[in-house]
């Protein structure tokens, strides 16, 4: 079979690639000339563990091409991703200014049956007018249908090669099937199908993301709760985590949620929800409570420094939203280093990969090599992403590189009496 994906973005770029590895021809489409020749010559745009291998296979094997011409791509492909961005406009919705753009052009090059396929994160009745607008530009017959993606950064491949489901939304017996067979490596190992509508399919992947969140947010204010009694929110995360109905997944407490989805995608349900009458509460409180959580961080970070931010010296470990990245779209770090500038700190950052976007965007911060560069002379060291390569660091030396021993552990990477008993002054979340 031969597809195409619109859009060499993250979701488009790992689809295109993992597909390819599953023996189907792949063509993905971008506008962006810079970013296709990059590709061709085998360079992923975006750090993704795994992929630059993949993506170098399926060159190597012609099963992989990356290429501007939409027109070419379109015909020659049954199947038609659409996988562009869908970034959040000013009100909060979801912005499909890319999504319409392509399916028209996608319309007006339709040369046989073909099934279009949204993968973008899109808002309920997206499919529908994707369907209008290629119709209106379309001679022939063709079927639209939603295959949302739940592909973690920085797990990707893992999370495409074996999801927990597949969701297709069509009503079409014929592009099922179709949808079917391009994913048969995933139905032979019995990872679950959930055949729905259209809507149903773009729904779950909000009311998933917003879930996800909601789990974040709930053990955010339960820290809280821990951090004026004094209890250990790990402790109380476990203990929840451990009822099967609750599970232990996304019941870490830590900054605030961050990333190019979570942030986006609760903004564009609860716009959804008003622009249709319904005041989606929970969902608005999971918003609050996140940015109050960055806020709540800031405070900590204050008060350690016994309440004079102003001319402290203090080293960030960790830049990128989350480990094995170097996204950092809405990262709480992001957020926080900038404040700490503002209120006049003296910072010095690092992260593993983070480093050149984190350093377009934030001025007036020293980037260092490595973390112990980073402590040197610092009244106060941030660790605000939880790389692995932070768990376990020579503390000894840090404190003695240090100008004076005192550790923000806004990841809770750290058991909190180990550091103080190394002499540290010591504030975590929630324990
Ligand atoms: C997410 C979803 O997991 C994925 O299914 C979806 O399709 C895209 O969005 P991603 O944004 O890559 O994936 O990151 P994820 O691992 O879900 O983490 C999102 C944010 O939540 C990160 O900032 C992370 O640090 C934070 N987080 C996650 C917590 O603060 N606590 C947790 O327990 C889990």
């Amino acid at each position: 079979m031969h597809i195409a994906i619109v859009g060499t973005g993250y979701v488009g770029l790992v689809t295109g690639a993992c597909f390819a590895e599953f023996g189907v021809s792949v063509t993905c489409v971008d506008k962006d000339e810079q970013k296709i020749a990059a590709l061709q010559a085998g360079r992923p745009t975006i750090y993704e563990p795994g992929l630059e291998t993949l993506i170098s296979k399926g060159l190597r094997e012609g099963r992989l091409k990356f290429t501007t011409n939409l027109r070419e791509a379109v015909e020659q492909s049954l199947v038609i991703f659409i996988a562009v961005g869908t970034p959040s406009a000013e009100d909060g919705a979801a912005d499909l200014s890319q999504v319409e753009e392509v399916a028209e052009q996608i319309g007006k090059y339709l040369n046989g049956y073909k099934v279009i396929v949204t993968k973008s994160t899109v808002p309920a009745g997206t499919g529908a007018m994707v369907r209008r607008i290629i119709g209106e530009n379309a001679k022939c017959r063709f079927s639209v249908a939603s295959n949302p993606e739940f592909l973690r950064e920085g797990a990707a491949i893992e999370d495409f090669m074996r999801p927990d489901r597949i969701v297709i939304g069509c009503s079409d017996p014929e592009a099922i099937a179709i949808l079917k067979d391009l994913y048969s490596p995933l139905y032979l190992i019995d990872i679950p199908f959930v055949i729905t509508s259209v809507e149903t399919a773009e729904l779950i992947k909000y009311a998933s993301n917003a879930f996800l969140a909601t789990k974040i947010s709930f053990i955010n204010e339960m820290s809280i709760l821990c951090d004026r009694l004094g209890c250990d929110v790990y402790d109380v995360a476990r203990a929840m985590g451990l009822d099967r109905r609750i599970g232990p997944e996304f019941l870490h407490p830590g900054p605030g949620y961050g990333g190019s989805c979570f942030p986006k995608d609760t903004r564009a349900l609860y716009h959804l929800g008003r622009t249709l009458g319904c005041d989606l509460k929970i969902v608005n409180a999971v918003i609050e409570v996140n940015t109050r959580q960055q806020e709540r961080m800031i405070e900590k970070i204050v008060a350690i420094l016994d309440g004079e931010v102003h001319g402290k010296k203090v080293g960030v470990l960790g830049l990128a939203f989350k480990p094995n990245t170097d996204d950092i779209r809405e990262s709480p770090a992001i957020y926080i280093v900038s404040r700490l500038v503002a209120l006049g700190a003296i910072v010095k950052a690092t992260d593993p990969a983070a480093i050149e976007p984190a350093s377009r965007v934030l001025t007036d911060v020293t980037f260092c090599k490595d973390e112990y560069e980073t402590a040197e002379g610092t009244e106060l060291l941030v660790f605000l992403t939880e790389w692995n390569k932070y768990r376990k660091l020579d503390f000894e030396k840090i404190k003695s590189l240090m100008q004076r021993p005192a550790i923000a552990d806004l990841r809770n990477i750290y058991e909190p009496d180990y550091l103080k008993r190394l002499g540290f002054a010591y504030v975590g979340v929630g324990r």
